[in-house]
C-alpha cells in the first residue's frame, strides 16, 4: 500500500467519485491507492469504500483548509462538484478556485477535473437562441465548470478536463425516464430533434478517469470526453421498448417546452439540451466513444446499461 500513489477521491461515495474509488479498488494490482473524501465517514457508503481498502477521511469541498489537508501527500486527485445540491454556478467556481490553489500548494502530480464546455464560447451571451441564466450564463452547471478551468491553467496544475455525458442513470434518479400518458403508453420526453445525444452509464465515468490516471502524463493539459454512445432519442426509445417489452414513444419537445416544465433547474437543463442539440458536432467529437473505450475497456452502450437497469427504472407518473 505504502509505495502505491494516493489518489483523493472527492465524491467517493457518490456516481462519478464512486466509480472512480471502486474501479481501482477493484483492482488488486492497481499502481493507486483510494482516500474518498466524505462529509461522513461512518457513513454505510463511507464503511463499504474502508472495507473495500480506502482510507476514508472526512473533507468539505467548501472549506479551503479541509481540502488541503485531504490532499495531503497525494499523488493525484479527482475533482468533482456538485451542482445540483444547490444550483450556484458561483459557488461552483469558488469550490474550483480552491481545489486548484490547494492543488499547487500540495505539489499534485495529476488532477483530473471534472468540467463541462463553457458554453458562452459557442453561444454569446446576448444571442438570445438560448435564454441567458442567471443574469450571466447560458448553461449554469457547464458554464461554471468550463469558465473554472483557467483556475487550475492560472496555478500550473498538472490536469486533465474530464467532460461527462449525460448519465442514463437519470432515467432512474433524475426524473428523466419514461412516462406513460394519460392512455397509458409509455414516452421519453426531450428536446433533441433528431441529433445524437452523447450518453454514459454513470459508473463509467468514473473507470474512464482510472484509465486516464493509468495513461498519467500523456493526459496531462488534455480535454478528455467520455461518452459509451451517441445515440438519437428515437433509438433510445426503440432500445427501451425492446428491453421493457412493451413500445416506448419518442416525444420530441421544444427546448422551451422543456425549459417551461417548472421542477427546479429545468431551465438549465432545457438549455443544455438545446446546447446538446445544436452543437452535436462539438458535443459528440469531445465524447469520442472509442477513446472512452480503450480508457476503460468495460464501457456500456445503451443497451448494455438497459440490461442491467431497465428494471431499476420507475415507470409511472
Ligand atoms: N447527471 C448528469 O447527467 C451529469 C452529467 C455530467 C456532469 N454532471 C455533474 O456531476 C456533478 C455531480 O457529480 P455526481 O453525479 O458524481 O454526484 P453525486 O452522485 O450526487 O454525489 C455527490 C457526492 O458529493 C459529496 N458531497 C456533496 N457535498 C459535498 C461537500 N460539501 N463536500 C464534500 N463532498 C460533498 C457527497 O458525499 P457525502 O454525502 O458522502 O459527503 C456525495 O456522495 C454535478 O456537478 C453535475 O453537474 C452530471
Amino acid at each position: 500500500m505504502a509505495d502505491k500513489k494516493l489518489i483523493t477521491v472527492f465524491g467517493a461515495t457518490g456516481s462519478q467519485g464512486g466509480g472512480l474509488a471502486n474501479a481501482i479498488l477493484d483492482d488488486k494490482d492497481s499502481e493507486f491507492s483510494v482516500r474518498a473524501v466524505t462529509r461522513d465517514p461512518s457513513s454505510d457508503a463511507g464503511n463499504a469504500l474502508a472495507e473495500k481498502g480506502a482510507e476514508v477521511v472526512k473533507g468539505d469541498i467548501d472549506d479551503f483548509g479541509s481540502i488541503k489537508e485531504v490532499l495531503k501527500n497525494a499523488y493525484g486527485a479527482y475533482f468533482v462538484t456538485f451542482f445540483w445540491d444547490h444550483f450556484s454556478p458561483d459557488k461552483e467556481k469558488e469550490q474550483a478556485k480552491n481545489l486548484a490553489k490547494a492543488s499547487a500548494e500540495e505539489g499534485l502530480r495529476h488532477v483530473i477535473w471534472s468540467s463541462l464546455e463553457d458554453t458562452r464560447m459557442w453561444v454569446a451571451l446576448d444571442d438570445d437562441q438560448i435564454p441567458t441564466l442567471q443574469g450571466k450564463y447560458k448553461v449554469p452547471h457547464f458554464d461554471a465548470k468550463g469558465e473554472s478551468n483557467q483556475y487550475f491553467i492560472a496555478n500550473s496544475v498538472p490536469v486533465t478536463f474530464l467532460h461527462a455525458s449525460f448519465y442514463w442513470d437519470n432515467m432512474i434518479h433524475f426524473g428523466l425516464g419514461p412516462k406513460r400518458d394519460e392512455d397509458g403508453k409509455l414516452a421519453i420526453s426531450f428536446p433533441m430533434g433528431d441529433k445524437k445525444m452523447a450518453g454514459i452509464s454513470a459508473d463509467d465515468i468514473g473507470k474512464c478517469a482510472y484509465g486516464i490516471f493509468k495513461k498519467g502524463n500523456s493526459m496531462i493539459a488534455k480535454t478528455i470526453g467520455v461518452a459509451g454512445e451517441h445515440i438519437s432519442c428515437s433509438n433510445m426509445a426503440k432500445a427501451l421498448g425492446d428491453v421493457l417489452g412493451e413500445p416506448v414513444a419518442y416525444n420530441e419537445m421544444t427546448p422551451d417546452q422543456f425549459r417551461g416544465l417548472g421542477f427546479p433547474g429545468s431551465d438549465d437543463l432545457g438549455n443544455m439540451f438545446q446546447f446538446y442539440r445544436d452543437f452535436e458536432e462539438a458535443c459528440n467529437s469531445t465524447r469520442d466513444v472509442t477513446r472512452s473505450k480503450e480508457l476503460n475497456p468495460e464501457l456500456k452502450s445503451f443497451r448494455k446499461w438497459l440490461d442491467v437497469n431497465a428494471s431499476r427504472i420507475p415507470l409511472d407518473g
